[in-house]
């Protein structure tokens, strides 16, 4: 049994039945017939067996009966994190696929992205991303928004109200040569990432944090990303961008950056790699450059759907675990064309096996690794871990209820199956129909409540 120190905490819920989730030893831990106690904070305050019920009841100070008890096809699992998505993307997610990372910015991303200048097209944009990604488990979400502070500070906003995990980040770019109307001076940029700073840590939301965004190496001018290094570094802030996502992308760095040694070496001489940064994509990284990603503590996001629908290139999450580089999950919305991690997870284990055709050495990445990646993985890449991405006694209660057998979902099962072969059927075959409820901080956030 394991409980918290505090033995006079008041109970908020108490519910029994399988928790699946990975820790540090094992990528799924099987707990069957559980008990798991959510305080009045919203965070673990016990996870025990289902057998010392009594004991707990009395320890704890809850009634027995009002324990809700999980079906035999049901299960507890942490809420997924996606640690790459673009909100702005959402209004074209699933359309213009058709070209590579650089044409595709200029043609279809930076048009779109200049629309949220109004912030009315903003909040729905961003109302309907937050509910369809809590809809789909994403309990944390690590967000580019665009250029626009108001904007920015209104996915903010939508986040907190919904009760999603998040952070937010306005996205910096002081270079556009493709879309003039699509870009800031050095010193907007620079004035409007301390205003958005200071205008949502004012906001006092709890599980609403800002990010330091610049773009990429690309679209910021080197003086820019310097001082967007100081200004994390000044004030303890995430930080997130993308890097070495497609091979012209690389070689334009080079070409723009001559003095610096790599793409990884750009980021890290402004201070842009730190324990709390996270870079999405990382195909073309040398092993020099995962050896900086762990000497730093930098994350990586691995986003295979983006990587495949844009042609980018196919990342090697072997090589980078090998190397202990924190990574997790992303979507990369619109460049992936899917708000699920589910997909994220199924990219994944495809690309993974895609690996392992091109040279049957490659140790392929089971069902379970890539499901501790969409959970403990994307907490640790987010130095969230403290806070989220399993079931520990002190951690917040962040979690999916998920019904296998849910009626009218996508899964039949024909008999009764054991959690690990339920969890596998999940991640491969299931939808938001099989996530029944989902909390965030121990709070119910779907489904949805009324307005
Ligand atoms: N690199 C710079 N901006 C972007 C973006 O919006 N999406 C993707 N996939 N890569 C980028
Ligand atoms: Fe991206």
């Amino acid at each position: 049994m394991e409980t918290s120190e505090k033995f006079d905490t008041d109970i908020r819920f108490v519910c029994r039945g399988t928790f699946v989730h990975s820790t540090a030893e094992e990528a799924l831990q099987i707990l069957e017939d559980a008990l798991l106690g959510v305080d009045s904070e919203g965070k673990i305050a016990f996870i025990g067996e289902g057998k010392d019920l009594q004991k707990l009841s009395e320890n704890f100070g809850f009634s027995p009966s009002a324990v809700t008890q999980l079906q035999q096809h049901e299960f507890f699992m942490p809420g997924m994190i996606d640690t790459h998505i673009h909100a702005s993307q959402y209004s074209y997610a699933g359309t213009a696929l058709d070209m590579p990372l650089l044409q595709w910015l200029n043609t279809y991303t930076f048009p779109v992205e200049s629309r949220f200048q109004d912030v009315e097209f903003a909040k729905k944009v961003y109302t309907q991303v937050v509910k369809r990604t809590l809809r789909n488990g994403t309990t944390t979400a690590c967000y580019f928004a665009t250029i626009h502070t108001d904007a920015s500070l209104l996915l903010g906003q939508i986040a907190n109200d919904f009760g999603q995990r998040a952070l937010v980040g306005k996205v910096c770019m002081d270079r556009n040569d493709a879309v003039k109307c699509y870009r800031e001076t050095s010193e907007e940029s620079q004035e409007e990432t301390y205003r958005f700073i200071k205008e949502l840590l004012n906001k006092k939301y709890p599980l609403v944090k800002p990010v330091v965004t610049p773009r990429f190496a690309p679209s910021c001018t080197e003086a820019l990303l310097a001082k967007l290094g100081e200004i994390a570094k000044n004030n303890k802030l995430h930080i997130q961008s993308h890097i070495s996502e497609n091979l012209e992308e690389v070689k334009l760095v080079k070409e723009l950056f001559p003095n610096s040694e790599s793409y990884t070496d750009i980021y890290h001489k402004c201070n842009l790699l730190t324990d709390k940064t996270i870079m999405a994509h990382g195909c073309h990284l040398s092993d020099e450059e995962l050896v900086l990603f762990r000497k730093t503590g930098a994350a990586l996001a691995h986003c295979p759907n983006s990587n495949i629908s844009l042609c980018s290139g196919v990342l090697n999450v072997r090589n980078v675990l090998n190397h202990k580089v924190k990574l997790g999950l992303g979507t990369d919305m619109a460049g992936g064309y899917s708000p699920s991690i589910l997909d994220a997870v199924r990219r994944s284990l495809d690309s993974s096996k895609v690996l392992t055709i091109q040279d049957p050495e490659h140790k392929t990445l089971s069902f379970e690794e890539v499901f501790r990646l969409a959970t403990l993985g994307g907490s640790q890449a987010l130095s969230l871990d403290e806070r989220t991405g399993n079931f520990k006694v002190g951690k917040d209660f962040d979690a999916l209820r998920v019904n296998v057998a849910a009626p009218g979902g996508p899964i039949d099962l024909i008999q009764n199956e054991k959690p690990q072969i339920l969890l596998e059927k999940f991640l491969n075959l299931g939808d938001d129909r099989n996530i029944v409820q989902v909390f965030v901080a121990g709070k119910k956030v779907v489904p949805f409540s009324e307005p």
